[in-house]
């Protein structure tokens, strides 16, 4: 069995690495989906929707503002789907999509 063990510490290191990309989401399929479902609100940019803000009375903060990226993964997930105070639940997400949505939301610091 000794014999194998380099073998197995390789495949164990491979299965690590290919479930940690997939647990931190795909940036480039966060990109359609954001542009599909949040860009109406929050804009291409992130900066957030001038007219969607005025009429929910509401201050879009930009994604890739310093204040909501130091927010957790978890956190901007729950903000991204809400329902919050000004916010109303936002449907049709997968938990896959919602990871991929938050990978490109880090590219917007
Ligand atoms: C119908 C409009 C609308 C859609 C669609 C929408 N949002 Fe939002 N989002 C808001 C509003 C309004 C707020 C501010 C909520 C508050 O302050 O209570 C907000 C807040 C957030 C925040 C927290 C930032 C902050 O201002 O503190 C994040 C992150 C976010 N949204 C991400 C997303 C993502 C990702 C999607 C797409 C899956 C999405 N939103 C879809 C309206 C929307």
């Amino acid at each position: 069995m000794t014999r194998y063990k380099p073998i197995f510490i390789l495949f164990a290191v491979a299965f690590l690495c290919a479930t940690i990309a997939f647990a931190a989401g795909d940036a480039a399929k966060g990109k359609e989906v954001y542009t599909k479902v949040c860009q109406k609100c929050h804009a291409a940019d992130g900066k957030g929707n001038p007219a969607i803000a005025k009429s929910l009375k509401v201050e879009l903060k930009a994604l890739g503002s310093a204040e909501v990226q130091k927010k957790s993964d978890d956190e901007l997930k729950k903000l991204s789907l809400g329902p919050t105070d000004k916010k109303k639940p936002v449907k049709g997400v997968t938990p896959a999509q919602l990871d991929d949505v938050i990978s490109f939301i880090r590219t917007m610091k």
